[in-house]
């Protein structure tokens, strides 16, 4: 099984997991990545067994688009049942590292609202300790020297994503170089400092449920 099979079986398995629990009025939260898409294009495929979506990206927003589904500004709804998205990393307590894809803050505030996080993965994202993939932290540009500064202060080695500028119009700092054993702790501490919008550590809110994409097949871990 490629890397793209197994992404592909946890996005069938999501719709699986999820669909039992839709309603003709259901709001699906829907997050982003090449593991999300696969899980877009499955969510097409009953898209008139639910009412709309909230996107955690534009990305997002116009793939769901593309495939006649409707997308709700989070705004308008009163909140999600689910929101399904990849991550960079797991750890056995279920925290994430996200944002490869630039999308963090968006990502953090759809799964804030939902009731249930249901995270999709293939087995390359399992780690004993996050931060071997670099953290991604958001930043006001005016405050990119000052957040840097302090996140080699905190160990980290930042690094500016070149060229690149979020959904809403902010700066990356990937952070290199992290051994995050709490990732609690580190998750609060790093949204302490002044200038930062939103860091990828998931762990306040990490995932309910990790669908992971295995060669053998998919496995659940709660
Ligand atoms: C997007 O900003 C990220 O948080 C993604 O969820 C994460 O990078 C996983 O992406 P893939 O599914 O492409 O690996």
């Amino acid at each position: 099984m490629t890397q793209d099979e197994m992404k592909q079986a946890v996005a069938r398995a999501a719709l699986d997991y999820i669909k039992g629990g839709l309603k003709d009025d259901s709001i699906v939260g829907v997050g982003t990545g090449s593991t999300a898409n696969f899980f877009i294009d499955e969510l097409a495929t009953i898209k008139h067994q639910f009412e709309a979506a909230v996107a955690s990206s534009e990305a997002t927003a116009e793939r769901l688009r593309a495939h006649g589904i409707p997308v709700y500004d989070l705004n308008a709804v009163a909140g999600l049942d689910t929101y399904v998205d990849g991550a960079d990393e797991f750890d056995a307590g279920l925290s994430l590292v996200k944002g490869g894809g630039g999308a963090l803050t968006r990502e953090k505030i759809v799964a804030a609202a939902s009731k249930e996080f249901v995270c999709i993965v293939d087995a390359s994202k399992q780690v004993p300790v996050l931060g071997a993939f670099p953290l991604p932290v958001e930043v006001i540009p005016m405050a990119r020297s000052l957040v840097a500064r302090e996140l080699v202060r905190l160990g980290g080695q930042p690094e500016l994503r070149e060229g690149f500028v979020t959904d809403n119009g902010n700066l990356i700092l990937d952070v290199y170089n992290l051994e995050i054993r709490e990732p609690r702790a580190f998750e609060a501490e790093l949204n302490n400092i002044v200038g930062v919008v939103t860091n990828g550590l998931f762990a306040r809110r990490g995932a309910d449920v990790v669908l992971m994409g295995t060669r053998e097949g998919v496995e659940t871990i709660k």
